[in-house]
């Protein structure tokens, strides 16, 4: 595990989305690092934030905010490529408002919401990095497959607000970062049905250590990028 030195120490790192097969990876070394002050893991499961109620994102922050700890790191490692009544659209014929909505609200939405309470918690000195897991799948130039319609269009959405706010948070936070991050195929529930051909996927604990590894190395000219998990920028 990178030692996430590039940070100030005695900060507080969130984890958002901690229950998930990335996320639980995640949080598992940054509480174990002596790095952080405080290390918290939000899950809808644990009942602390659901990502289509704000009320639940407001109430999180806040208890972030009652800390007397600068945040510093905010990685948000939620999403949904299927459930019971979602499956990735393999065609047009698939397409469907609510499953389109629903995505939408997961992917881009949710995480927005997130950087709205959450990007004012940041430090106006030293690192801070807002980090929201994407997927290269997100990424329009790069898409020479087709199909998973919502799910590639949300990411893609969820890609252009982190810029945006990477914009913003630029110019009352020089050393801060808000940036997207691709962490490869990983062994969870998400990519569980898609993996049995084709891409070999990494384990989780693997993922995110490659992905802490890109945060702890970030540079100026990275912010408001997708970042693959080798820390090379991707094709919008
Ligand atoms: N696995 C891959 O190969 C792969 C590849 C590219 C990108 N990604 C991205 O990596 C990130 C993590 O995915 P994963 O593979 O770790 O999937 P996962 O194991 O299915 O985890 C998904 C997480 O999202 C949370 N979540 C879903 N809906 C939510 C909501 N409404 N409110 C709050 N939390 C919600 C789940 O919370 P609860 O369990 O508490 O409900 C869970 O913690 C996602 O953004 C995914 O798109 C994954």
């Amino acid at each position: 595990m990178h030692n996430m030195n590039s940070f100030p120490p005695a900060g507080i790192a969130v984890v958002i989305g901690a229950s998930g097969g990335l996320g639980s990876a995640l949080f598992r070394p940054l509480a174990r690092s002596s790095r952080f002050g405080q290390v918290v893991g939000l899950s809808r499961s644990a009942g602390s934030i659901d990502l289509t109620n704000e009320q639940s994102i407001a109430t999180a922050a806040a208890a972030i905010k009652a800390i007397d700890m600068p945040l510093r790191l905010v990685l948000v490692a939620t999403g949904l490529l299927h459930d019971d009544q979602l499956q990735p659209e393999k065609s047009w014929r698939h397409l469907d408002a609510d499953r389109l909505a629903r995505s939408f609200a997961v992917n881009a939405t949710g995480p927005a919401l997130i950087a709205k309470h959450f990007l004012p918690l940041l430090p106006r000195e030293g690192k801070a990095v807002f980090a929201a897991i994407s997927a290269k799948v997100g990424s329009i130039g790069d898409n020479h497959l087709g199909g998973w319609y919502g799910y590639r269009a949300a990411k893609a959405a969820l890609n252009q607000l982190i810029h945006t706010a990477a914009i913003e948070l630029q110019r009352t936070r020089p050393d801060a970062f808000c940036v997207t991050l691709h962490p490869g195929t990983v062994a969870t529930p998400l990519s569980a049905p898609f993996t049995a051909s084709g891409h070999d996927p990494v384990t989780a604990e693997f993922a995110a250590a490659r992905l802490l590894g890109v945060i702890d190395n970030l540079r100026a000219a990275d912010n408001g990028r997708m970042l693959d998990h080798t820390g090379q920028p991707l094709p919008w």
